[in-house]
């Protein structure tokens, strides 16, 4: 055989992966094979193959008969709507995705490359695990890619899609990364499956109870996005990649819009209800702000008293952070503030701008707050906002009340321009909270307490629960029409386009985590 046919060969050994039953299986299980996912992934034809020929080298159990050229793994470089990305897909047909020390090595490689040349990296997990024939090597591999998950970390984008099982310490990869999707019936995630669960605590749980999309992205928070299908998986990302930039020394690439920047919106002024305690979609006001009311929303079953994700003003991307009225009253708890503050933390690592809407009544009270750690998780959201050196443009719509009026892009957190619609409320607590504390004596000794206190609620609201002693300290920077926020906003986005913000010199912070 001369030289170019073994090439070929070797080649289509590689495409065939675990061969034409394990692939049939693969597709009758609704998961599409490592290739077909890489494909539908990356513009057609730009993909680059990196270590096809990369074997196992493993000699115990057999394996030395079973040798498949690239030995399961795909790995490589691409583009997504013209831009460079790294990709590495782990192929279930071959010895189930498990990770060899020499397909860590292909995975570390494309790695490298990403933080060398500023390109986000995408990983297409489906794998049982750590090849189990390889003990500490297949470890050591994972300990490997952690490492470098942890060094590309603020650097490049890190993105993963969990499309098959993703198992044991496997996890932690994709939890170190800043997107996590998965897709609905075939993915799951967890560090210890439902029989070793059976096993130690004698808990009946599926896997799909225990680690599927649904559980992750609704309860753990550890999933962002939840697709239907392999397919719809690999668009969401190309979509989210749109948003973002290559690298944190880049810019998100600009997206044209007709969406006039002057362009004022008549119906928010009736957005807000006339009675402070009335809910509403914050998603409403989003959208009517925002350019072409486009809004990609991360982490959208999870924490929904909080809402975050990316839209564009004036076709720039800009991370948007907003209480949600319509969910627990907007209050902040620890999972809204984690979702929250992780989300803050990611846009200032990358350059995007936070515009915060804030109708905040303060933190949840009860002991499953307190208890769960609600001072130190909150603080998360503070320590975020604080540390941010992006432009910060905080919007209060109504509610700015107690800690949660300083954690939410409050001006003492060195946010640039802030906003108050006339509906905003910045007090202490709460006319009814403040009330009963302030006036408990008067109320006791009333003949008809109720009147004394409708009379002292309306009393302390016109005094406290509005925007105006905010604006006369220049804590607020200006009160505006709810209609004329986009103009205001992005008037205030093109002043801060320039901005240089810094941090004291440190080795970094400690966050309290
Ligand atoms: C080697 C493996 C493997 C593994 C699966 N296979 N997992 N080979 N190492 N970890 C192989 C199987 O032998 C089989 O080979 C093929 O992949 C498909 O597996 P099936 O079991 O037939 O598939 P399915 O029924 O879909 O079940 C998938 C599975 C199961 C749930 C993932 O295979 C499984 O439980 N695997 C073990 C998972 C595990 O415990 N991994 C270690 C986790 S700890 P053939 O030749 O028949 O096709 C870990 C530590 C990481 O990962 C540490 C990081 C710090």
């Amino acid at each position: 055989m001369d030289r170019l046919e073994e090439v070929r060969r070797r080649h289509g050994a590689a495409e065939a992966g675990g061969g034409e039953e394990r692939r049939e299986r693969q597709h009758q299980a609704g998961k599409l094979s490592a290739r077909e996912r890489i494909d539908l992934l990356v513009d057609e034809g730009t993909f680059e193959e990196l270590d096809k020929l990369v074997r196992h080298r493993s000699r115990d159990f057999g394996m030395d008969e079973q040798v498949i050229d690239g030995d399961g793994f795909v790995t490589g470089y691409g583009r997504i709507d013209g831009r460079l990305v790294y990709v590495f897909a782990q192929d279930f047909t071959v010895f189930g995705g498990s990770l060899s020390e020499a397909n860590a090595q292909k995975i570390c490689k494309v790695m490298d490359l990403a933080l060398k040349n500023g390109a986000p990296i995408i990983g297409l997990n489906d794998s049982g695990g750590a090849r189990i024939q390889e003990g500490v090597l297949s470890l050591g591999g994972y300990a490997d890619i952690f490492l470098r998950n942890t060094l590309a970390s603020g650097v490049v984008p890190q993105i993963s899609a969990i499309m098959g099982p993703c198992a044991g310490g496997a996890v932690y990869s994709p939890a170190i990364t800043d997107f996590v999707f998965m897709v609905d019936q075939t993915s799951y995630m967890f560090v210890t499956g439902p029989d070793v669960i059976k096993t130690v605590t004698h808990e009946d749980v599926t896997k799909e109870k225990l680690g599927g999309p649904v559980t992750h992205n609704t309860i753990s928070g550890v999933g962002h996005f939840i697709a239907a299908d392999d397919a719809e998986c690999l668009r969401m990302i190309r979509e989210l990649l749109a948003y973002l930039p290559q690298n944190n020394h880049d810019d998100p690439p600009p997206f044209p819009t007709q969406d006039p920047p002057e362009r004022e919106d008549p119906a928010l002024d009736g957005i807000v209800p006339a009675e402070s305690n009335v809910p509403y979609d914050i998603k409403g006001v989003i959208h009517r702000v925002v350019d072409d009311g486009a809004f990609l929303e991360v982490h959208e079953h999870f924490a929904k008293n909080i809402v975050v994700g990316f839209a564009r003003m004036e076709g720039r991307t800009v991370g948007i952070v907003a209480n949600q009225p319509a969910f627990l009253a907007g209050c902040l708890d620890i999972n809204s503030s984690v979702k929250g503050a992780r989300f803050v933390r990611f846009c200032d690592a990358f350059h995007i701008p936070i515009l915060t809407f804030e109708d905040v009544p303060g933190f949840l009270p009860g002991t499953d707050q307190e208890f769960g750690g609600i001072i130190r998780h909150g603080a998360k959201l503070l320590y975020a906002y604080a540390e941010a050196t992006v432009p910060k443009i905080t919007v209060i719509t109504r509610k700015a009340y107690g800690g949660a009026y300083c954690v939410m892009g409050s001006k003492h957190l060195r946010t640039d321009i802030n906003f108050a619609w006339p509906s905003a409320e910045i007090a202490v607590m709460g006319p009814e909270g403040a009330v009963n504390i302030v006036y408990r004596r008067e109320l006791a000794a009333a003949e008809d307490e109720e009147a004394v206190r409708r009379e002292k609620v309306a009393e302390f609201r016109e005094r406290f629960a509005n925007p105006f002693i905010a604006a006369e300290r220049g804590f607020v920077d200006d009160i505006i029409e709810p209609r004329q926020t986009r103009p205001k906003v992005i008037r205030a986005l093109r002043m801060l386009e320039n901005k240089v913000d810094t941090m004291p010199r440190k080795k970094h912070g400690n966050i309290p985590l």
